[in-house]
């Protein structure tokens, strides 16, 4: 290999240095777990990963060896028998008419002398087998190690843009069920992801708090002053529980008058036309069923573990006065067009088992705005008001239709343009035990607290089996017991990707081992007790050192953190940084098995050494489980 001055690898202040004193971490680095990340700092360190460092010496190499070739893709991926393969030389080989094998050792030959390629060889027809340094491999990680960002090198996107992600979105004087779990769980993690990455991130929460019954359920309050008034809570219940059920037992008695009485129907229905007109006294009612029903929501996010705040939520209502004029620039474009009384917009492809087209209708023939009507007000707000670039709309699979139809006539009407995406984040349904979707016994739906408190207890007992080894307090077990049943219920439903259904089963969500936040809860935990138990012994990079296989494998895996997370925030995939996150505590119970941390039988610097690579590991998978929504025990 020829010398060259040129070096993709350059190791970051740590690396080349990697003392006691800036391989260790300032204090207070690991406090307050869930706070919001510093993003948006540009003076912190990105470090380039192995893979990227290599991918563009390889990159470099093709083209010294074929200078008229154009830039050209090594295909650099992971591989079983050394730690990475470039597949790319074959196919332009081929392109060129070479001969694969032969340009496979010019671009050998080309690769600049350093310290990053430890063996490189021609295997095959053509391919390249390339082994890194042990040096190489540590110091990037110390480099990491060393962002006292708290990023872990990790870089913010240069080209970040404004994201409007719609999520959490449940209805007023209604319960939430399984499928608001869903879209709150992934919305609440692709919002930190993505700030994480340097996007702004704008949150809207779009309860359902307009339409038709809402005149129902004043006409009620009208008749029956004092309905709303709390029953008082019972016994254990919260406040939050105590609104809903309040609310609740409202909706089914005005229900049940509004089946039942056809003068009551018709005073609701005129009820809804005062509402629309903006009459004070029926608003501020309305308002009474908004603000109850808030109190239930936040008592269901706090649960959660999860900030929904106030000015994020704007619901379907908050669009009302654009409602006339959104329908009047589809008409007045030919967008919309008048069909039996109604204002719709037709599709090609959307016909109904008749074979007939299906409409999305945007004002009803009773004059009234429904559902399609609020959703394109609110695009027109989101990209003309709040600026953004990207749309993101984390709503059940079963709106699919809705939101293809929505978003082809945003785009008929230019309020979607080529510069700005609109996306659905489908997920799927939630299924019970028996793969059926997921009700109570008595085919109801389940109530999300019952679901909640419920993997709460579970997980509690677990907590609890473990805490006199650890140690724990019993306030100490009831706060895990939460962390880990929310974590559990969470991770179930990020950990497999969205748009599948999933079965909801407490028993395996909150096993010590497999694919469970509980898992990996304990990894970090284990981690974080070795590193009390070190004594005098600090986390420090030792490049000097040979690593063992597992170690090596372990620190291949850390590596791949950043890139993992943009390919996680650019496909909105959370399940992938999931996968990531075990296969990290997976890599690190191999560790285990192979290497002693503290052992008396360790030279100094390889319990230093080991210390670092757990501590990064343990620093690793708390800010990705952070990212998750995912609390990470210091004890477990
Ligand atoms: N509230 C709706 C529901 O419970 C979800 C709203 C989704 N967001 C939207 N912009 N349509 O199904």
């Amino acid at each position: 290999m020829p010398r060259s001055a040129k070096m993709a690898f350059r190791p970051g202040r740590a690396g080349r240095n990697a003392d006691r004193k800036t391989a260790l971490h300032p204090v207070g680095y690991w406090s307050d777990p869930l706070s919001p990340y510093g993003n948006g700092s540009q003076t912190m360190a990105s470090v380039p990963s192995l893979a990227s460092s290599l991918q563009q010496q390889l990159a470099d190499a093709l083209t010294a060896a074929l200078p008229d070739a154009g830039a050209a893709d090594p295909l650099l991926r992971r591989s079983d028998r050394a730690d990475f393969q470039a597949n790319g030389i074959l196919a332009l080989a081929k392109k060129l008419k070479g001969n694969p094998r032969e340009l496979a050792s010019q671009v050998t030959a080309a690769l600049p002398a350093g310290e990053l390629i430890k063996d490189i060889e021609v295997s095959g027809p053509g391919f390249l087998n390339i082994t890194l340094s042990d040096k190489a491999i540590v110091e990037t990680l110390a480099a990491r190690a060393a962002d006292t960002e708290g990023r872990l090198g990790v870089p913010v996107d240069a080209d970040a843009g404004t994201t409007v992600i719609d999520y959490a979105q449940p209805n007023v004087a209604k319960e939430m069920h399984v499928g608001h779990l869903r879209s709150a769980v992934i919305g609440d993690a692709m919002v930190k992801i993505l700030e994480f990455t340097g996007e702004n991130v704008v949150r809207r929460h779009h309860i359902g708090d307009w339409g038709t019954q809402f005149g129902m359920l004043i006409q009620y309050l009208i008749e029956h002053p004092g309905a709303l008034k709390h029953d008082g809570a019972a016994d254990g219940a919260s406040d939050g529980e105590a609104a809903m059920s309040t609310l609740n037992r409202v909706y089914k008695e005005s229900r049940a008058l509004f089946d039942s009485d056809e003068e009551f129907k018709a005073r609701s229905r005129d009820r809804v036309v005062a509402l629309q007109a903006g009459d004070p006294e029926t608003l501020e009612l309305w308002q009474g069923f908004v603000d109850e029903s808030k109190i239930y929501f936040h008592s269901v996010f706090d649960k959660l573990d999860m900030e929904v705040r106030d000015p994020d939520i704007v619901g379907e209502s908050g669009y009302n006065d654009m409602l006339e004029e959104t329908c009047r620039i589809l008409e007045e474009t030919g967008v919309a067009v008048r069909s039996e009384g109604a204002l719709c917009v037709f599709f090609d492809d959307v016909k109904g088992p008749d074979g007939n087209k299906v409409p999305l209708i945007v004002k009803k023939t009773n004059g009234g705005y429904g559902y399609a009507a609020t959703d394109l007000s609110a695009i027109r707000d989101r990209v003309q008001d709040l600026k953004a670039d990207t749309l993101l709309y984390v709503v059940d699979a079963r709106q699919s239709l809705h939101f293809k139809m929505v978003f082809e006539t945003a785009r008929r009407a230019g309020w979607l343009n080529e510069d700005v995406k609109a996306v659905q984040l489908a997920f799927g349904t939630v299924l019970g035990k028996d793969g059926k979707p997921f009700k109570t016994r008595e085919g109801e739906t389940v109530r999300l607290q019952d679901l909640l408190d419920e993997a709460v207890e579970r997980a509690t007992a677990v907590v609890r089996e473990k805490a006199g080894k650890v140690g724990l307090s019993e306030d100490e077990i009831v706060e895990n017991g939460r962390y880990v049943g929310i974590g559990a219920v969470k991770y179930a439903d990020l950990s497999t990707s969205a748009v599948r259904d999933y079965k909801f089963d407490l028993d395996q969500m909150v096993a010590l081992n497999g694919d469970t936040s509980v898992y990996l809860q304990y990894a970090y935990a284990r981690i974080r007790s070795i590193l009390r138990r070190a004594g005098d012994a600090v986390p420090a990079a030792h490049p000097e050192l040979e690593l063992v296989p597992a170690e090596r494998a372990l620190g291949l895996h850390l590596d791949q953190f950043g890139e993992v997370l943009a390919e996680v925030a650019a496909g909105y995939e959370p399940h992938k940084l999931a996968a990531y996150l075990y296969q990290l505590a997976s890599h690190l119970t191999t560790f285990y098995d192979q290497c002693q941390v503290l052992s008396p039988d360790n030279a100094p610097e390889v319990v230093e050494n080991r210390l670092f690579l757990v501590e990064l590991t343990a620093r690793t998978l708390h800010r990705g489980m952070a990212l998750l929504g995912i609390r990470t025990p210091e004890k477990l």
